[in-house]
């Protein structure tokens, strides 16, 4: 049997249905902010990714040739994409350009719960400023998300990757050299990033002061242990999202992101009921513009991961109950079956959700049938019934019987 491919999944109705409706929870509360929707390709010129990230980057995408020998890759995340996007024929609009997307993203990682090789995003840029409004907006957007969603438990941590590319560069790391620090420093790797301060002779006193700050965790005092200009900036930005309402956010400046195009702000969100994939929100501020050709302008934004914030509400206990449909047409006798068609047909004309036994089922297996579709009413439709131009009608959670006239079945349902 084939199996789909590694890190990938498919999505049977139910779950469908689930991830349709959250997801058009968060694009309800992207449309409340101000936000619009934009789409771009699944796949991208390769170059595109590997410009700010580096050929390193090809080890964890989807990279090949296609038929006419040119670069492809399947887009690992839609920073970079809404940003060419933006160089092509945006860059002329009234600024700030407030985009959201959601869509799928591909990276070849090693599979485990809630990583995946395909995994879907639900994102949003605002581009043209980098001040604490915008930082705020985009931060409010990303809790306001995650609380419509009605996940309960989580923490927002708020970072400044400026303040650590300062230090590294007072400290001597050149600046070609930095990002590959901050990758360790992002994941705590802290012996990995004193082997590279050593090759650059630093000092293990000058690296335990940077390790320091990239462990201190609290609300506003800890940013009086930082520059006077980063610290300014983001206790700007803690008090406009407290005007905003968004109050439990944490200062952490060890969040310092994977990807390298931030300059400024970053954030993240994570859920601790996921255990090591606990991220389910990434962000910050950057620009990227301006290596695509464009003028150089700034932006701030992030990205929701949709399948680990689903299976984060599924660990606290969320339950989604399907719609189902409104009607479920049963035949009595095979006399009766094209009456039933049209009495299909006329409650779906009227907008109503009608299916019909098409296996010619016995009257309790269809029944049957009826409940596992989530019917809210049977239309139980006889030849005695029929020639009063009636039907029963059942009520499915109660179980209630009653005789409902043709002309007045569509009603019941309003
Ligand atoms: P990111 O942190 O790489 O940021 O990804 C955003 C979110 O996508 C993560 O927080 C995580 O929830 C989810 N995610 C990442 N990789 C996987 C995976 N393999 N399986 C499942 N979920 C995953 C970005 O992609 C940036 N473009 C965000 C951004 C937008 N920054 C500015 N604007």
């Amino acid at each position: 049997m084939i199996q789909c491919p590694r890190g990938t999944r498919d999505f049977l109705p139910d779950e469908m249905e689930r991830r349709r409706y959250y997801e058009s929870i968060l694009r309800r509360t992207a449309k409340i902010f101000g936000f619009r929707e934009i789409a771009t390709p699944i796949f991208e010129e390769t170059e595109l990714f590997i410009m700010r990230s580096g050929p390193n980057i090809l080890n964890e995408i989807y990279a090949f040739k296609d038929k006419g020998d040119r670069d492809i890759a399947l887009r690992p995340e839609l920073t970079a994409p809404v940003m060419r996007m933006f160089v092509n024929g945006m860059s002329n609009e009234p600024r700030p350009l407030k985009l959201f997307y959601f869509g799928q993203c591909f990276r070849y990682e090693r599979p485990q719960s809630g990583r995946y090789r395909e995994f879907f995003q639900f994102g949003a840029e605002l581009i043209g400023n980098a001040n604490a409004e915008a930082d705020a907006e985009a931060i409010a957007l990303a809790a306001s998300m995650i609380g419509a969603l009605g996940l309960n438990e989580y923490k927002i941590r708020i970072g400044h990757v400026g303040v650590l590319r300062a230090l590294l560069a007072d400290a001597g790391v050149p600046s070609e050299r930095s990002a590959e620090v901050l990758q360790k420093l992002d994941k705590k790797l802290y012996d990995e990033a004193r082997v590279l301060f050593g090759s650059m002779n630093i000092a293990d006193g000058v690296a335990d002061g940077i390790f320091k700050i990239t462990e201190t965790v609290g609300g506003k005092e800890v940013l009086d242990l930082i520059s006077e200009d980063a610290g300014s900036y983001l206790r700007e930005l803690v008090d406009m999202l407290a005007a905003m309402n968004v109050n439990d956010v944490e200062i952490d400046l060890g969040v310092v992101r994977g990807l390298d195009y931030y300059t400024g702000m970053v954030f993240e969100a994570e859920a601790p009921s996921l255990g090591a994939e606990k991220q389910i929100c990434g962000g910050g501020s950057y620009s990227l513009s301006e290596l695509f050709g464009g003028e150089k302008v700034f932006s701030t934004g992030f990205a929701i991961g949709f399948d680990r914030i689903l299976l984060a509400m599924e660990k606290e206990g969320q339950k989604f109950i399907g719609e189902g449909v409104d009607a479920y047409v049963v035949p009595v006798s095979d006399d009766v079956r094209t009456d039933a068609a049209k009495i299909v047909s006329m409650l779906r004309g009227a907008g109503i959700s009608a299916d019909i036994d098409i296996m010619r089922r016995k009257m309790a297996k269809a029944m049957k049938q009826a409940s596992a579709v989530g019917a809210r009413y049977a239309v139980i439709v006889g030849r005695n019934e029929l020639n009063e131009n009636s039907v029963t009608v059942r009520d499915m959670g109660t179980g209630d019987q009653k005789m409902v006239r043709l002309s007045e079945l569509s009603a019941i349902f309003k």
